[in-house]
């Protein structure tokens, strides 16, 4: 599909078997007035680089918190997470922005696109924030295209587009920056099922040609097209 160059192989020495990332007895405290909610208790995993991990559970069961977390967009209450060594808890608010911009792409459930913006807009702001200049059209429209979104399209706005092109506008912002770790929250959600299949073909791509993925979703159909699932219940992962 060419909508990202491969991956660079592994570099060999002592550092070829780092994880990607690290969760060390992780816990998410929301203090509220009723009381505590111990969203995430005591979450402990690896993720190796390649990988394609769905995580299921329950609602409410801290699906979102665990890929807030891992996407540095909130902190542990308790506990160390470590992205290819480096433990965040010791990164700068400089050094954790760059990690987001650069190496983490986020597709949320509800899509989350700029609505005033046009597609190509939407697609290419991500780039607007890593150069701090311009932005690359030509970029945006060959990652547009790398997701199968129609031409005549580009400059239209969100709305104007069905559930499954904003998806696919979606993926495609995330993967304006070429990150290695893709994180989705329910990403074909409110998809219907073929749509849902196609974003999934896009990913399964993605990840062999080296794109770490960590991917929530409810649905066992979805999930089967990872090659490892982490189970979580009240906080906690069962399996
Ligand atoms: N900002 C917040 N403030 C207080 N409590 C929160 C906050 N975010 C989440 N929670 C609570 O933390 C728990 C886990 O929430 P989370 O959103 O991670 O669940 P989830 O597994 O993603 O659920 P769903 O499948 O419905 O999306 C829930 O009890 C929720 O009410
Ligand atoms: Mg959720």
């Amino acid at each position: 599909m060419g909508i990202l160059p491969e991956k660079e192989p592994e570099v060999t020495g002592p550092d070829s078997d780092q994880p990607v990332m690290v969760f060390r007895d992780v816990a998410k405290v929301y203090p509220l007035p009723a009381g505590d909610v111990r969203a995430l208790d005591g979450v402990s995993f690896e993720v190796r680089r390649g990988e394609f991990i769905s995580v299921m559970g329950p609602s409410g069961s801290g699906k979102s918190t665990l890929l807030n977390m891992m996407g540095c967009l909130d902190t542990p209450t308790e506990g160390d997470i470590f992205i290819s060594g480096t433990r965040t808890g010791d990164m700068t608010d400089a050094e954790l922005t760059s990690l987001r911009r650069d190496r983490i792409g986020f597709i949320f459930q509800y899509f989350n696109l700029f609505p005033l913006l046009n597609i190509i807009e939407n697609v290419t702001f991500p780039m607007m924030l890593k150069s701090g200049r311009g932005v690359d059209p030509e970029r945006g429209k060959e990652v547009l295209r790398a997701v199968q979104l129609d031409d005549s399209l580009f400059t239209h706005t969100p709305t104007e587009l069905s559930g499954g092109q904003q998806q696919r506008v979606a993926v495609a912002r995330a993967l304006i920056n070429n990150p290695d770790i893709l994180l989705c929250d329910e990403p074909t959600g409110n998809l219907d099922t073929r749509t849902g299949a196609g974003i999934m073909d896009l990913m399964t791509d993605l990840n062999r040609r080296g794109t770490t993925i960590i991917m929530v979703t409810h649905d066992p159909h979805i999930a089967e097209y990872s090659r490892r699932t982490i189970q979580i219940i009240d906080g906690r992962i069962v399996s």
